[in-house]
């Protein structure tokens, strides 16, 4: 068998400046550096680093969390870690080769001795390796603290109850462009499209509305829906019902919807029922109006939540409804 190791230790104890590192007799339980106390500083700061990191990590999250900040101290907390260990088990642990031959049972007095000398020789040499021990369980038990801190939190802050049911869409508010100029019923022509949004939240992100001129006459895209399209006029919701990616591409010769990140399509004439792609829900039609004053508004909010679905939302008016063609 040969020596794996290639510290140049000779018998006895030798000095070599960054730490002492004790000579063995059996090469192969030479770790492979002359200078174990470098690397054992090096494994140190790698644990500290993580520690450091991590209770960073903890500290940010605790002041209500920045996405890149906490990814950039996990990614070091896990790195610290990883680089510690990686390097305690290349530098600093026995290189062998070890193989084991076949022999005789029971071990012999003398194996057992020579084992016990061999296990006392190995455990000196590396001289602080409960210390680096206690260093890694320290970055591993903070950790592990900090990774629960999401459930903490979750049993201090308010359920949302039943707040991602609602838009900012109220009865009469006006339907406005992203600058707050209000649409009026003759503004679009048929075929055209826009976005809208609730007169006094323009840019409200749960809030905006396709705004689409299907028809010079009103359109009835679902029983009950008589009265929601004055001059044509369909207004949906821009949140996919799949993931909730804006549903900006309206493709006018077959009067359908596209959502550009699955491939969803809806056609807008069956109230947004999708035809093909994942989305598993019509998307929520805005009942609008007009009262005689030529503005557009909207009659309610949306009669259902808006985008996609979420834990414990109501589905029962969106899952099966009912299949009827358009009304011209
Ligand atoms: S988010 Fe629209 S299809 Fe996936």
């Amino acid at each position: 068998m040969s020596s794996g190791g290639a510290g140049g230790a000779g018998p006895g104890s030798t000095s070599s400046g960054g730490g002492t590192a004790t000579a063995v007799e059996d090469l192969r339980l030479e770790i492979p550096v002359q200078r174990p106390r470098r690397v054992e500083n090096f494994v140190a700061l790698c644990f500290a680093v993580s520690v450091l990191a991590t209770i960073g990590l903890a500290i940010i999250y605790s002041l209500g969390g920045q996405t890149q900040a906490e990814g950039a101290l996990l990614g070091v907390g896990l790195a610290g870690i990883g680089i510690g260990v990686a390097a305690w088990g290349k530098y600093l642990m026995p290189q062998g080769p070890f193989r084991e031959d076949r022999h005789e049972l029971p071990t012999t007095e003398e194996d057992k001795e020579a084992f016990g000398a061999a296990f006392s020789r190995g455990a000196v040499a590396v001289e602080r390796r409960g210390f680096l021990g206690k260093l890694l369980g320290a970055a591993i038990t903070v950790f592990s603290i900090v990774g629960i801190f999401p459930f903490i939190r979750s049993l201090y802050n308010p359920r949302p109850g039943n707040a991602l049911d609602f838009t900012q869409f109220r009865p009469g508010s006006r339907l406005v462009r992203i600058d707050g100029n209000p649409v009026m019923a003759d503004d679009v022509d048929v075929g055209g499209v826009l976005t809208v949004f609730p007169e006094g939240h323009e840019g409200d992100a749960v809030s905006q509305t396709l705004l689409i001129r299907a028809s010079s006459v009103p359109i009835t895209t679902l029983p009950g829906r008589e009265t929601w399209s004055p001059h044509g006029y369909l207004a949906y919701s821009k949140l996919c019902t799949h993931a909730g990616c804006p549903v900006s591409l309206y493709q006018q010769q077959v009067q359908q919807l596209l959502c550009p990140c699955h491939q969803s399509v809806f056609t807008i004439l069956n109230g947004a029922r999708p035809i093909f792609g994942p989305a598993p829900r019509l998307i929520p039609q805005l009942p609008i109006m007009d009262n005689g004053d030529g503005f557009l508004r909207a009659q309610s909010d949306y009669q259902e939540p808006v985008g996609p679905g979420y834990w414990e939302r109501n589905t029962s008016t969106t899952l099966n409804p009912p299949k009827n063609k358009a009304a011209g």
